[in-house]
């Protein structure tokens, strides 16, 4: 008994170690399905779609099918997609499976939201979070922390030479591609902090958003609140592609200022930091 309850333990063991190692599959299934298109091939055929709907709406080649049911099976299981069993038609014997989007993958479907209501995709933030650039630098994580140096440099900067900020000044690519991806999160968090929370933003006059970018933000504050006057401050390279004043706030003026937070803060009633410490 001593000794089978030993091996149920190893069993078990085995078993998380293997759900740790191979996390990585879960995100790399959701990367292949997001660059094969396969959020927007399902909203294409109406929400929902059997595999040779599938191959046909993303174009992958026919005589991959085993492989995207495969693909679709591990992101089923990781609550990506949903799977639905469609009733045979008459003169086929087997049942086939449907696959829909679920709120994950709602919202990695490209274009304006429905009706002209905001678009809430998230499909270029989830991009950057997989693509090499930030994936790359955890395979430096054990040299990194075995180095005395670690506090100088995180483990970005030693895979790539440089900090990710540097990067986006140097490439117009990284600075782009970043950009519209944390302009995409914060479109959707704004939405929430001021539905959920708007009595955070009562009894302001004045808000600058430090590491502000684009400007979403402090425009959806503008926005809601007219009467706060919204300062952003970003590092000058984000704020020279910075949009026009009236196109960030919808009318609001947002004032953008070129600096560096570490040397000076433009003066406000309230300092917003969204993903920048
Ligand atoms: C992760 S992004 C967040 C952008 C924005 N707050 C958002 O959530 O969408 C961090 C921002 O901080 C800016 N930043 C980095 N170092 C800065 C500095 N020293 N002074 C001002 N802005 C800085 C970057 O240019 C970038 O726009």
């Amino acid at each position: 008994m001593e000794e089978q309850q030993r091996t149920e333990e190893l069993l078990q063991g085995q078993l998380e170690l293997w759900h740790h190692a191979l996390g990585y599959i879960k995100s790399m299934a959701l990367k292949c399905a997001m660059d094969a298109g396969i959020p927007d091939a399902i909203a294409r055929c109406g929400g929902g779609a059997t595999l040779p709907e599938l191959l046909a709406a993303t174009g992958l080649p026919p005589c991959n099918l085993s492989y995207l049911r495969r693909l679709m099976r591990v992101l089923t299981v990781s609550g990506i997609f949903h799977h639905q069993r469609k009733q045979p038609a008459s003169g086929e014997h087997e049942e086939e499976a449907v696959y829909a989007l679920t709120r994950a993958s709602s919202l990695l479907v490209r274009g304006e939201g429905n009706g002209g209501a905001p678009s809430f995709g998230q499909l270029p933030f989830i991009s950057i979070l997989l693509g090499r650039t930030f994936v790359t630098p955890f395979f430096g994580m054990h040299p990194w922390i075995a180095d005395e140096r670690a506090a100088a440099t995180s483990f970005f900067e030693r895979e790539h030479g440089q900090a990710l900020w540097e990067m986006a000044r140097t490439s117009t690519g990284i600075n782009d591609e970043f950009n519209q991806g944390m302009t995409a999160d914060t479109r959707l968090i704004m939405h929430a902090v001021l539905t959920l929370s708007p009595a955070v933003f009562e009894g302001l006059t004045s808000l600058v958003d430090v590491g502000g970018a684009d400007g979403t933000a402090a425009a959806a504050v503008a926005r809601a609140f007219p009467h706060i006057n919204c300062t952003v401050l970003d590092l000058p390279h984000v704020i020279e592609n910075a949009p026009a004043p009236d196109e960030a706030a919808g009318g609001n003026t947002v004032r953008f200022v070129a600096g560096d937070m570490f040397h000076h803060i433009p003066s406000a009633h309230a300092v917003l930091l969204k993903v920048v410490l």
